[in-house]
């Protein structure tokens, strides 16, 4: 029964064996830009490392200088979490045995290691814990200021990163497992008209949707939970640009022939893009700010630096030696200043050009996505129609109803996928529609928006004018509604069975405020926060859920949200938070969500053991007697019947005992089904909000 769990478990913890064991501590260089127009220095390539075992840095470095007779002086700033522990101005012919006085006039292409002496002693300069944090925020910047004029002749910036990050391809792959796991067991599951599995597939997508959501805020996240967030990508129909550059280049493409002109998906680093007001930059021009840079820059002053730099004398001849001449092009370093468009503003910018999709490409990879999602479903639900087919004339009596269920099966699982897709649709057609690009983009999201609406609109109305037309007991008693219409109000009991109603109200009003409300992160966080506690009274004054359990996970679930939401507020610009505060409120989100999905783990593995435990066990004899005494009424007639929806089969005068509404399509699957629905009544049947009399 545990085998499954720990299996999960035992390959979780492998795959993440090697990335920790090949790991050793180091500092490097994670993406680079100009922060001025470059005058003296270009700069193609940017990797500095540093090793901290053997205290050796490694470069791979392909730069230039081209300005002739340049004395300037160097400053040297580090920036961590928007403290500046180094912020130092050396006159360049002070150092290095004047090596770089002139400015010489190289193109330097190369890479080495240098193994540095031991006066440095930077082990003992660097916390420990800055090679072990995950997604460390913090940049080294370095300046050439000509010495006499002051102007500023090289301005290069380069982020840092220890190679620990929340976003983690296992935790990507994890997640995605368990969700075929649900889906899996949600289909199997899904011959009964009330599959608690299916609704927990639905739980757990929202779930992870949700997550991603809360990443696409105008919000100065911090990077930790920007990572976490990247995560469950997948969730919303976004893959990794640079796993399908053909498909982000026709999109680009497109765009550029209906009259976008937004930029293309990157393939470098979006982080060097990123407004430097936020993380990682944390370059606020607040006057707390420069006190407290001020306060920490005097522990690691020019004096006790100086000396530092002006020890290697040696090191600088063998660094500039070993350098080859080459060509270095300009290359595809980015100039970015607060007022260069290029900056990406928070949001769903940042989100998807971190990873390597474009933003105004969001929509369209979203878009493609859906249809090849519709396409592996339509041709699975054919497939299984063919067996079904074949099936039936080789064996009538057995798999003729199972044929005759199938298209109610199928409607069900057409309104689940929609239901999937219907979060991220909204959200990222709406998105769209602001952007002003490509008309076609704008096309295509209104055409898909209509379909998955008119999807999902016509199961809700078809729910509607049923419970009006009979009575909302029909939705559950008549196999013929509760197999197709199902996914909608099969969560709730039957007097609240327009609970669902109040759902997809409230994700329209979510994506609404994803979607169109980004110029304005606390109207983001503001309309977020009131539709989950509108959600959560909702839950605690109707208790919806047929089941207390039902109702208590999801009211965890929905107080999650709350919480997490709530959280988001420390994330809005204006509130001024320092960044080490957001970074410690990002990795509390964090642990709050991942608490939460291994909660929906855990409930979706219990019900699916339970379920194989009872199907393999053999049938007892009041199993035999139940099966019996179903075959004895005849059922299968009225149930055609009523499958046929004549008038004969209204369910006041159907003749229909509750207790049987799902036996007859399992009693002819597998006689070993039935028990098993007859087994989990408890479930089952308080999930639909049946009450079972047998
Ligand atoms: C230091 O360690 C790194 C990685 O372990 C290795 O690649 C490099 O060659 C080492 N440097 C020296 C000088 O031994
Ligand atoms: C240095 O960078 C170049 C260009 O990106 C790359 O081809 C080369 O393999 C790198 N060298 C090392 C030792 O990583
Ligand atoms: C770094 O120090 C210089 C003076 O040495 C000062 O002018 C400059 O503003 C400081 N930089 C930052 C980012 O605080």
């Amino acid at each position: 029964m545990s085998l499954l769990p720990r299996l999960w478990a035992l390959a979780l913890s492998l795959s993440l064996i090697p990335a920790v064991a090949s790991r050793h501590e180091s500092l490097f260089t994670s993406s680079v830009s100009y922060c001025a127009d470059p005058v003296a220095l270009f700069v193609q390539q940017f990797d500095i490392e540093y090793i901290a075992h053997n205290s050796t840095i490694f470069f791979n470095v392909s730069a230039s200088t081209v300005e002739e007779n340049l004395y300037a002086s160097a400053n040297l700033m580090v920036n961590v979490y928007g403290i500046q522990p180094i912020n130092i101005t050396l006159d360049l012919c002070d150092v290095l045995g004047g090596a770089l006085c002139p400015l010489p006039q190289y193109n330097f292409v190369g890479w080495d290691w240098l193994a540095l002496p031991d006066e440095l002693d930077i082990s003992s300069q660097v916390p420990g814990i800055a090679f072990k944090i995950p997604d460390l925020e913090g940049y080294a910047q370095l300046q050439l200021i000509e010495a006499g004029t002051d102007t500023v002749k090289a301005c290069v910036q380069a982020t840092l990163s220890n190679g620990w990050s929340t976003n983690q391809i296992a935790v990507e792959w994890a997640s995605a497992g368990l969700t075929l796991f649900a889906l899996l067991s949600a289909i199997l599951q899904s011959w009964g008209s009330a599959s608690l599995a299916a609704v927990r597939l639905l739980d757990l997508l929202y779930l992870f949707q949700v997550i991603v959501s809360t990443a696409f805020l105008d919000l100065n996240y911090p990077v930790v939970y920007r990572s976490f967030a990247l995560n469950f990508a997948w969730a919303v129909g976004l893959f990794a640009g640079s796993s399908s550059r053909s498909v982000q280049a026709s999109i680009d493409n497109m765009r550029h022939k209906t009259g976008g002109n937004m930029a293309d998906s990157n393939t470098g680093s979006a982080v060097s893009l990123v407004n430097r007001a936020l993380s990682p930059y944390n370059q606020v021009a607040t006057v707390g700010s420069a006190d407290a840079s001020g306060d920490s820059g005097s522990s690691f002053s020019t004096s006790s630096f100086g000396g530092l730099l002006a020890v290697p004398k040696s090191l600088a001849v063998t660094a500039i030696n070993r350098f080859k001449r080459g060509f270095v092009t300009a290359g595809d370093v980015q100039t970015v200043t607060t007022s260069s468009a290029n900056v990406l503003s928070d949001g769903i910018p940042i989100y998807t050009n971190s990873m390597h999709v474009g933003t105004a490409n969001a929509f369209m990879t979203v878009f493609i996505s859906v249809l090849i999602f519709a396409a592996i479903a339509i041709g699975i639900l054919a497939l299984l129609y063919g067996v079904l087919f074949l099936l039936a004339r080789s064996n009538p009596t057995r798999w003729s109803r199972h044929k005759e269920m199938y298209p109610l099966w199928a409607r069900a699982w057409g309104i689940r996928l929609g239901l999937i897709v219907l979060f991220p649709v909204m959200i990222f057609a709406f998105y769209q529609w602001t952007l002003k690009d490509s008309w076609l983009s704008v096309l295509l999201s209104v055409i898909l928006l209509l379909v998955v609406l008119a999807g999902v609109g016509s199961a809700v109305f078809f729910t509607l004018r049923t419970a009006k037309q009979s009575r909302p007991s029909a939705l559950y008693s008549t196999p013929q509604h509760a197999q197709s219409l199902g996914p909608l109000y099969m969560p709730y009991r039957e007097p609240r069975f327009y609970f669902f109603l109040l759902v997809l109200c409230l994700v329209a009003i979510k994506a609404i405020f994803i979607g169109f409300a980004h110029a304005s992160g606390p109207a983001q966080v503001g309309g977020l926060l009131a539709v989950e506690i509108i959600y959560f009274v909702g839950l605690c004054a109707l208790k919806p859920h047929p089941t207390r359990g039902a109702d208590v996970l999801a009211g965890y679930l929905s107080l999650t949200r709350i919480v997490t939401t709530g959280c988001l507020i420390a994330f809005i610009e204006a509130m001024g938070v320092a960044a080490i505060p957001r970074v410690a409120i990002g990795l509390v989100m964090a642990v709050i969500y991942s608490v939460s999905v291994v909660v929906m783990a855990i409930n979706i593995l219990l019900h699916a053991t339970l379920y194989t435990g009872l199907w393999r066990r053999k049938p007892t004899d009041s199993d035999e007697a139940t099966l019996r005494e179903d075959k004895g009424v005849a059922k299968d007639e009225t149930y055609l019947d009523s499958e046929k929806g004549t008038p004969t089969s209204a369910p006041s005068t159907a003749g229909w005992r509750p207790s049987a509404e799902h036996a007859p399509s399992h009693a002819r699957y597998d006689p070993s089904s039935t028990m098993h629905v007859r087994q989990q009544s408890y479930d089952l049947d308080s999930t639909t909000g049946l009450r079972t009399h047998a």
